[in-house]
């Protein structure tokens, strides 16, 4: 009866009701571990489970404040990870760009990986849970996702096997690495306006926006000067935004990376890249 009641707020509000269904089954999981089937099966939820729920999605259809950010907690990989206003909220499309980082990691009886613009440190962390024969550094300019993706490091019992570094892209990393790996700002701030208020006015605009007309500024500088951050034969994987794809490839090719491969995502649109250098 309660889903239905909350399952109703959602879609009163404007909530599609397949968003509705699926954020208050995950609300019900991540507060009281509690699943679809045990709902089928009668189990019922205390007054102030109750009220705690309703507290919730008030806030969720009336601010549009993502539900990942109202319960602290987002889904990777199958895996919680703490999310706040300072990182950005895991998308699913990064799980690809994991998974082609796992294929290629499988190269090396051991790897050091580094990601740029690590955020939640969504992407270090599952890349060491995923094979512990990774090691990772994890570089963000902000201190305060540095300090979440070191609560995410301690939540999976892997703060051993990443280095966190408050840095500006390459400015103080000292060491090279066999692949280096990001997700990096990729939307152009002109198209701010046309984002979902979730985005827009709840993910952190360092994490969103490049500067530029194309939104590939971050390629650029990362692919420029990733050279010396590079074993020989290391290799360079990135997620791409919306029609970045041959922009990024250009980009690849003229800096002396071959073998170069894009993956599509779910939609069919390009959305990982990786490229080896020749060196
Ligand atoms: C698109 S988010 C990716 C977050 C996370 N890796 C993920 O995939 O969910 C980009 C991240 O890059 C960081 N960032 C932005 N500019 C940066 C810079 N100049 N140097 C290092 N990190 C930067 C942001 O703080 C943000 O955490």
């Amino acid at each position: 009866m309660y889903r239905k009641i909350f399952t109703d707020m959602y879609i009163e509000n404007g909530f599609s009701f397949k968003e509705a269904v699926s954020e208050v089954d995950f609300v019900l999981e991540v507060l009281f571990e509690y699943t679809y089937k045990e709902y089928m099966l009668g189990k019922t939820l205390e007054n102030r489970q109750i009220e705690k729920l309703k507290k919730i999605f008030t806030e969720r259809v009336t601010s549009h404040k993502p539900i990942q950010q109202i319960t602290g907690i987002a889904y990777f990989y199958g895996r919680k990870f703490f999310v706040n206003e300072n990182t950005l909220i895991p998308r699913p499309e990064t799980e690809i760009l994991v998974s082609e980082v796992l294929k290629i990691a499988k190269n090396y009886k051991t790897s050091e990986i580094l990601d740029i613009g690590t955020g939640s440190g969504c992407i270090p962390v599952t890349l060491v849970l995923e094979n512990n024969n990774i090691k990772s550094t994890a570089v963000d300019i902000s201190a305060k996702a540095l300090e979440t993706a070191r609560k995410n490091a301690d939540l999976h019992n892997v703060a051993g096997n990443i280095s966190f570094i408050e840095s500006n892209l390459f400015e103080k990393i000292t060491e090279k690495y066999n692949i280096i790996v990001s997700n990096p700002p990729y939307i152009p701030l002109k198209d701010k306006e046309s984002l979902e208020i979730e985005v827009k006015d709840y993910d952190p605009a360092i994490a969103l926006f490049a500067q530029d007309e194309a939104g590939t500024e971050f390629y650029e500088k990362i692919i420029k000067n990733s050279g010396g951050y590079l074993l020989n034969g290391g290799y360079l994987a990135f997620e791409l935004g919306i029609n970045q794809a041959e922009a990024v490839y250009d980009l690849l090719k003229r800096n002396n990376f071959s073998g170069i491969e894009i993956t599509k995502d779910y939609n069919n649109t390009d959305r990982v890249i990786f490229g080896k250098i020749n060196k």
